[in-house]
């Protein structure tokens, strides 16, 4: 087994609350069993143009609270040419980089699987706001996300109270409902619209004319980024057709910064110290995971399908190569995830009437 000098460090793709803490375990676990760190700033980017420094254990002091990454990122599309990954391993080899730990999304990933290609064992770590990797129950700043909006949307509940109107609110997650789904159900949303689920507009609209015959003043619906313009469509329809006066705002950025939550913080620190275990003992190639509380390590390229599968994106003969055996768990991975979903959502409906 190889006997690691040092490894790298990089974080890529779109911040997450939490990576910072990532960083921290990651560093620390790597030093105190007696290797190494780089720290690559700029993502791919940086590790292309060399931009790597070391890392020590007190460089790590007062970041495991703070939003953003001290790593900071990029998204680098020189990396994704053959000549980019090849440089990218050259300068890893002139760093005597022996392995790299990778933090963000399924991109930063797939930028994982090139790099093990090109013989630099690599290991990932889930970090993006949006919970859109379907091989782990939870990335990395997703409860940090949903909190902040919670915040936000408490906030815009209390004037909608007060002057008996509805706020249709956008927020990020990309494709993914996650986010609005989560967040709809923690601040008692009227509706709540993402792309996974169709969404019944007239219903919403009953809903509103009842809720409002009954007595109620405030009306907040979440509407998921992943449905493009919908939300501003619905902001605008509501008043025609309720008669209730209503605002529509956006959260966008303002949930991808600030302090992590306990719970992202300890994520992070389980799946950094984890990480830098597998690297150690021999394994590249794999994410961590965090499947019914555990932390455990799943091959990248399988957990990039089972994705691809759960997004309904698999082309024909992407899943050559793969047992009856495994595609069934993928299936089955799949179907759980959806059922979870439909059953938050369902339960969502019950809570709102
Ligand atoms: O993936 C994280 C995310 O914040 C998504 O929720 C959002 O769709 C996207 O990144 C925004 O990207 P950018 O940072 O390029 O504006």
């Amino acid at each position: 087994m190889t006997k690691f000098r040092k490894i790298g460090v990089l974080t890529s793709g779109g911040d997450a609350p939490g990576m910072n803490a990532a960083l921290r375990a990651v560093t620390r676990s790597a030093i105190e069993r007696g290797v190494g760190v780089m720290g690559i700033y700029r993502g791919y980017r940086g590790l292309i143009e060399n931009d790597i420094r070391p890392l020590g254990y007190r460089d790590m002091s007062g970041i495991l609270h703070e939003g953003g990454t001290i790593l900071y990122s990029d998204r680098c599309q020189e990396f994704r040419t053959l000549e980019g990954q090849k440089r990218a391993a050259e300068i890893c080899r002139a760093n005597d980089i022996d392995g790299v730990v990778v933090i963000g999304g399924d991109g930063t990933f797939r930028g994982g699987v090139d790099l093990t290609a090109q013989g630099i064992p690599t290991i990932g770590i889930p970090a993006t706001i949006d919970n859109d990797i379907a091989s782990t129950d939870f990335t990395i700043g997703f409860d940090t996300a949903v909190n902040t909006s919670i915040e936000m949307v408490d906030r815009l509940r209390d004037t909608c109270e007060s002057l008996a109107r509805s706020n249709v609110v956008e927020v990020m997650g990309r494709d993914a409902g996650d986010i609005a789904l989560h967040v709809g159900i923690a601040v008692g949303a009227i509706g709540i619209a993402i792309k996974e689920i169709p969404f019944d507009e007239e219903a919403l609209l009953k809903k509103i004319i009842n809720a409002k015959n009954s007595g109620k003043r405030n009306y907040i619906i979440i509407v998921s980024e992943g449905l493009g313009n919908y939300s501003e469509h619905l902001a605008e329809i509501i008043p025609e057709k309720t008669g209730v006066d209503t605002r529509f705002a956006r959260l966008a950025h303002v949930v991808r910064g600030g302090r992590p939550t306990a719970r992202d913080r300890m994520l992070a620190t389980r799946m950094g110290d984890k990480a830098v275990e597998c690297l150690l003992n021999g394994e590249s190639n794999v994410v961590m995971c965090e499947r019914n509380g555990e932390i455990i390590p799943m091959d990248i390229t399988y957990a990039l399908k089972l994705d691809r599968m759960y997004k309904k994106k698999l082309k024909e003969g992407e899943l050559n190569g793969y047992s009856l055996r495994d595609i069934e768990e993928m299936r089955a991975i799949c179907a759980e995830k959806t059922a979870r979903l439909r059953e938050l959502y369902d339960m969502a409906e019950r809570m709102s009437k």
